[in-house]
């Protein structure tokens, strides 16, 4: 039989763990090994009510199975809490999953600031206080695996979903800080966009796509980001459901190098639009610091397009 990627001795915690993709990651990595955390607050996929039944059903699955599991049902936005739960029933955490989430559809005409804020706590603030939470355990043991969870809607954007947008695309600008910041200490941070059939989905999609989108076929990919062996991936951005898994990165057009003196006009951008947005010789920039490197080169350039006269006559208000 082939060897199984294992997870003997470490410890996971799952956030929003009690259905849905949650569920699947939790089932999963107890089967191989870990002793899990499985937390819930057990409400509705609008945040509403609360119930520690979610969490204790996947808990015993789990046990009855012979594996390692402890229920937590205090909102992620409490993450110390679940964090000290791991740290009390096992003695450590070695991998966050944070993948609560709950959703606030409605049209940004609509938009009441209730929807946004609860949007942005569960998401946002959830995922800080988890990982702000869990960081200090794994810098002390030069060892840590965060899963953040993306969506779609937050990369490419989705009608009736700006607060759910906003939060989600947040969860990429913290994941790329926060493998940066873990680097040294071994601590590699990954985001995810999945896609999977589960009560958040089964509104908006035909039965017959969501059977191809079983949660349990975006776990392989969360267990290899999580194992301590077979990657030094961090940073990353993967989309991943229905068996197929890709990774995005950003593409930056080659773009525009205009001087920045006097003829640097609203004007000369205009006439040269094509080239902002042009792709066909893509940059693909990992740092902040590649955005200074190409205006140090504009410092040190000549004139535009040497013995090009920019024209702007006609139309001033270009200029
Ligand atoms: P789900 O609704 O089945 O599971 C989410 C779980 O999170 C629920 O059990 C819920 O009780 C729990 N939860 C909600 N708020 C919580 C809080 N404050 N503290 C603790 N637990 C809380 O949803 P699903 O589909 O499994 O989603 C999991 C994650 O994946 C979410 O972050 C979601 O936004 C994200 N996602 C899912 C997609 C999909 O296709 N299913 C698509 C893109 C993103």
């Amino acid at each position: 039989m082939a060897e199984q990627l294992r997870f003997d001795g470490q410890v996971v915690v799952v956030t929003g763990a009690g259905g849905g993709l949650g569920k699947a990651y939790a089932l999963f990595f107890a089967s191989r090994g870990a002793s899990v955390v499985v937390n819930d607050l057990g409400v509705s996929f609008k945040g509403e009510g609360g119930s520690s039944k979610a969490a204790d059903v996947v808990v015993n699955e789990i046990k009855a199975a012979g594996g390692k599991a402890v229920a937590n049902y205090d909102s992620v936005e409490d993450g110390d809490k679940i964090i000290y739960t791991a740290i009390q029933a096992f003695g450590r955490i070695d991998i966050l999953i944070n993948n609560a989430g709950i959703l606030r559809d409605v049209s940004f005409k609509n938009m009441k600031d209730q929807d946004w804020d609860l949007i942005n706590k569960v998401h946002v603030r959830g995922t800080y206080k988890c990982t702000r939470a869990a960081w200090p355990h794994f810098r002390k043991q030069k060892f840590g695996r965060v899963i953040n969870t993306a969506s779609a809607a937050g990369l490419f954007g989705s009608f009736g979903q700006t607060n759910y947008s906003a939060a989600k695309l947040a969860m990429v600008g913290f994941t790329e800080t926060l493998a940066k910041e873990g680097a040294k200490y071994n601590i590699l941070c990954n985001v995810i966009a999945p896609i999977a059939a589960s009560r958040m989905t089964e509104t908006v999609m035909p039965p017959e796509v969501l059977n191809n989108l079983r949660p349990e076929w975006v776990v392989p990919l969360v267990a290899v980001l999580a194992h301590k062996n077979n990657t030094d991936e961090s940073g990353s951005i993967f989309e991943v459901g229905g068996g197929h898994v890709a990774k995005l990165r950003w593409e930056r057009s080659s773009g525009l190098l205009l001087k920045a003196d006097e003829t640097y006009t609203p004007g000369a951008i205009i006439k040269k639009w094509d080239r902002v947005t042009d792709f066909s010789d893509p940059q693909y920039p990992s740092g902040p610091n590649d955005f200074l490197t190409l205006l140090e080169e504009s410092m040190k350039m000549g004139p535009n397009d040497p013995g090009e006269k920019l024209d702007f006559t006609g139309r001033v208000a270009l200029v």
